[in-house]
């Protein structure tokens, strides 16, 4: 089956009632056959119906063995940083989302693990930043908020020679378009509160593998962690997850569409977007992902931080929020906001400006959201 025949059938197959809808099972405890002895489900932290169908959904999608569905993306990180031994080292990328950041450098370092952040877009700096202690890369599909495409292949084959994970954080492109497991990775990460939800409705997250040994390492410790996503958030998962490639596919189209617009604007010094020829890795992203590159744009204006301020709410379709990959658009200043807990150093090293404004396009129609745009950048002295 394709893909978004198998977004809509597997894993809510109809029960024996013949709803065409599964029910939601909120119980948190189910009777067993006798003591000591286990039925499928015991307690809701192991897992649940509602829980298993939409893992089974996802574990589909992915390409992988099993997914595991948590309460939202960091906790599905979490789970997958507590892998890693005490004094274990990672290498991440450099424009990683600021959760991941903070998790890394504010809770993964009580364990005595450390960082080196790279440029993921260049694999050599990921090679040569591989320490005999590190355990782990680290690497987003397309950087946040920069947009960077890194090699995955070329990284996994780092990787592998040297026994190290490749965890790829694919909320960017999600499994319509891009299924890091089939190229390499290990480990893919879904924050699923975006593209796979897609109606901002419910957080979730998201953790895929193809290795059924490491599958079990990650579900030992999600129960035994217990960040799980509740029967209602799976229902609501599933169900937007039904429509993802057809929400994709416009998505995108829409994007290409304003990133090329915002490209010729004379308030614009540069725009960030793979599918345009003038992105550094446009090539790569073309292999990588072929005629669909996403739904998120970067762009620098001319105008310093409060000039960036005013534009973020002057638009009046766009709405000034964190998060994305929602059927409504969305517009934020990184430096600010989605990356505000980077050490400012480090957001300079990483190139996200003050003047960066970074869009989540929507479903709306994209001459409607040109002229929202238009009219932000533009200002009240047209
Ligand atoms: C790329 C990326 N990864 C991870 C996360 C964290 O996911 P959540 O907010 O669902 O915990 C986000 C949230 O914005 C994100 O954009």
């Amino acid at each position: 089956m394709r893909f978004r025949t198998r977004a809509i059938h597997i894993g809510s197959e109809p029960d024996s009632t013949g709803a065409v809808v599964p029910p939601i099972y909120l119980a948190t405890t189910f009777i067993q056959p006798g003591a000591g002895e286990w039925g499928t489900f015991d307690y809701s932290r192991s897992g649940s119906p509602t829980r298993a169908g939409v893992e089974r959904t996802l574990a589909n999608l992915e390409g992988g063995v099993g997914a595991l569905a948590f309460s939202s993306g960091m906790a599905a990180t979490h789970c997958a940083m507590n892998l890693l031994e005490a004094g274990s080292h990672v290498v991440a990328g450099c424009d990683i989302y600021g959760g991941t950041y903070r998790l890394l450098h504010k809770i993964c370092n009580r364990n005595n693990i450390s960082v080196t952040l790279v440029p993921a877009q260049d694999a050599s700096r990921v090679a040569a930043a591989i320490r005999p202690e590190t355990r782990m890369v680290w690497i987003e599909s397309i950087g946040n908020p920069l947009m960077s495409v890194p090699d995955i292949s070329e990284i996994a084959a780092i990787t592998r020679a040297k026994n190290i994970l490749l965890g790829v954080d694919s909320t960017f492109v999600p499994p319509c378009i891009l299924r890091p497991l089939e190229i390499g990775a290990d480990i893919v990460m879904h924050s699923a509160t975006k593209y796979l939800g897609g109606h901002s409705d419910c957080l979730a997250g998201v953790l895929a593998t193809k290795d059924p040994e490491l599958h079990q390492r990650l579900y030992f410790t999600q129960n035994a962690t217990g960040a799980v996503l509740g029967g209602l958030e799976s229902f609501l998962l599933g169900r937007g997850i039904k429509t993802l490639e057809l929400r994709m596919r416009e998505q995108c189209r829409s994007s290409m569409q304003i990133a090329q617009w915002l490209e010729s604007h004379h308030r614009v010094r540069r725009v960030l977007y793979p599918g345009l020829a003038s992105h550094p890795q446009h090539d790569r992203a073309k292999r990588i992902m072929g005629d669909q590159f996403g739904a998120m744009i970067s762009f620098e204006i001319h105008g310093d931080c409060e000039e960036t301020k005013r534009v973020c709410r002057s638009t009046k379709l766009f709405g000034l929020a964190v998060s994305l990959g929602a059927v409504e658009s969305l517009i934020e200043q990184p430096a600010t906001m989605s990356h505000a807990s980077y050490e400012a150093s480090a957001r300079a090293a990483a190139g996200i400006s003050d003047s960066l404004i970074r869009i989540s396009v929507g479903l709306e129609h994209p001459e409607d959201l040109i002229e929202d745009l238009d009219q932000a950048l533009v200002g009240p002295n047209r």
